[in-house]
């Protein structure tokens, strides 16, 4: 089979059981979105919000796409435009890992670092995304290009109800107890946990935070820095549905940085901190006992560690 661009390799990642890093009880399986030609989970957002913007006259063609990004909907949306010829400026928080900003210059970005507010490299607060976000606003404003604005787009969300989830689903062929994410615009949790719950309303949907920054779970925030880089900003995403969320199972730096490790020498998978966080999370609810002994968790991989 013939792709007809690096747009259609967007979706239909495999789903890889974990089973010599967890040995039960239960089975944990993950989705590799690492897999994808940007890198994460993200390119399904950026496909799907331009693809929209394209089809309803908000982008026109050759228009230049605008975004703040921690990275990773950069690359999406670098690879996306690349494809079909626009042009594409991001504001990222200097704070991120320099790969991310590496690669969105070879992808043929235009880069704009901005400076941390209250965080430290490798640790990028809700403050340090409001700085870039305000200065991509800016920036569509004056270059008169399509402000891509994640946090609020409908489309990332039915991204993932109406890709992610069913693949997923199709892929288990329905035997799924529990979904476990970690969450930045929480997009991939909201879209995933419609479909899986519209599919079976008893699937368990948890979130994922670090501990001390957990304002899904309604606790004050106390730690706002945190390694689990492109998620939990500190305050609850605004187009979050709390409905969707049964529980949020805290992860703290430490075990991310364990888990990322055991990851890559027990499976061979080389992931970054949030999928390693959500892996850590995962096993620990399947070994909580609140699942069957059967039960199957899935969880995202949710980008390459060669981003970090
Ligand atoms: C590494 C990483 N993990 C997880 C996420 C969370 O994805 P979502 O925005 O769909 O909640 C992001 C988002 O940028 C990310 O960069």
């Amino acid at each position: 089979m013939i792709s007809a661009s690096s747009i259609d390799l967007i979706g239909n990642t495999p789903l890889v059981a974990l089973d010599r890093l967890y040995r039960g009880p239960g089975r944990l399986l993950a989705k590799a979105e690492f897999l994808l030609p940007g890198g994460s989970v993200k390119d399904r957002a950026a496909k799907s919000i331009l693809l929209a913007a394209r089809a309803d006259g908000r982008l026109k063609p050759g228009a230049p796409v605008i975004e703040m990004t921690s990275g990773n909907m950069g690359a999406g949306l670098a690879v996306v435009c690349a494809a079909l010829g626009h042009p594409l400026v991001v504001t990222m928080s200097a704070g991120n890992s320099p790969a991310r900003a590496r690669m969105l210059e070879g992808l043929g970005a235009e880069v704009i670092l901005v400076p941390q507010v209250d965080g430290a490299p490798g640790q990028v607060t809700g403050q340090d995304i409001r700085a870039a976000a305000e200065m991509a606003e800016t920036l569509a404003r004056e270059r008169g290009g399509f402000y891509v604005d994640q946090f609020n787009a409908a489309e990332a969300v039915q991204a993932h109800e109406f890709t992610t989830g069913p693949e997923i689903i199709r892929q288990t062929g329905g035997k799924i107890d529990a979904w476990v994410a970690a969450v930045g615009t929480g997009s991939t949790f909201m879209g995933v946990a419609r479909a899986m719950k519209s599919a079976n309303p008893a699937t368990v949907c948890a979130a994922v935070e670090p501990l001390g920054c957990r304002p899904l779970a309604g606790e004050v925030v106390a730690k706002p820095r945190h390694l689990i880089q492109g998620t939990s900003y500190g305050a609850v995403p605004p187009h979050w549905n709390p409905r969707l969320m049964d529980l949020s199972l805290a992860v703290t730096d430490e075990d991310a940085e364990l888990w990322r490790r055991k990851i890559a020498k027990e499976e061979g998978l080389y992931v970054g901190y949030s999928a390693a966080a959500n892996v850590c999370a995962a096993a620990a609810l399947l070994g909580s006992g609140r699942l069957g002994p059967d039960a199957v968790a899935v969880t995202v991989l949710c980008d390459t560690g060669l981003k970090y």
